[in-house]
């Protein structure tokens, strides 16, 4: 388990344990944020799931897909350098200490 700290849409924040090799969408819907309603369930097509990293730990994120990329283009809320997908994010043990913030809804 690593600790992530997410923000979310209100600005309240919580320390949550995320499991290794499950997405950090699931990691936070499973500690009952109610802001990241990610529709698709993980199928990288919804943009439901929209967090933003900070900026120092983006080269510990996977690398973005084209898929990805086009639906927070999209986005009104998409923030080049912070702006991912969390269903992308597999957490791994370098992401101990993760922080996010869950952006608004579109
Ligand atoms: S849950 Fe739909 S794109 Fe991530």
């Amino acid at each position: 388990m690593v600790k992530v700290v997410v923000t979310d849409t209100a600005g309240e924040e919580r320390t949550i344990e995320a499991e290794e090799g499950i997405s950090l969408m699931e990691s936070i819907r499973e500690n009952d944020f109610d802001d990241l309603p990610a529709l698709c369930g993980g199928c990288c097509s919804c943009c439901t799931c929209h967090v933003y990293v900070e900026t120092s730990w983006a080269e510990k994120m996977p690398t973005m897909e084209d898929d990805e990329s086009y639906l927070l283009e999209d986005s009104p809320h998409f923030k080049g350098g912070e702006s991912r997908l969390s269903c992308q994010i597999e957490i791994n043990d370098t992401m101990d200490g993760l922080k996010v913030t869950i952006a608004p809804e579109d």
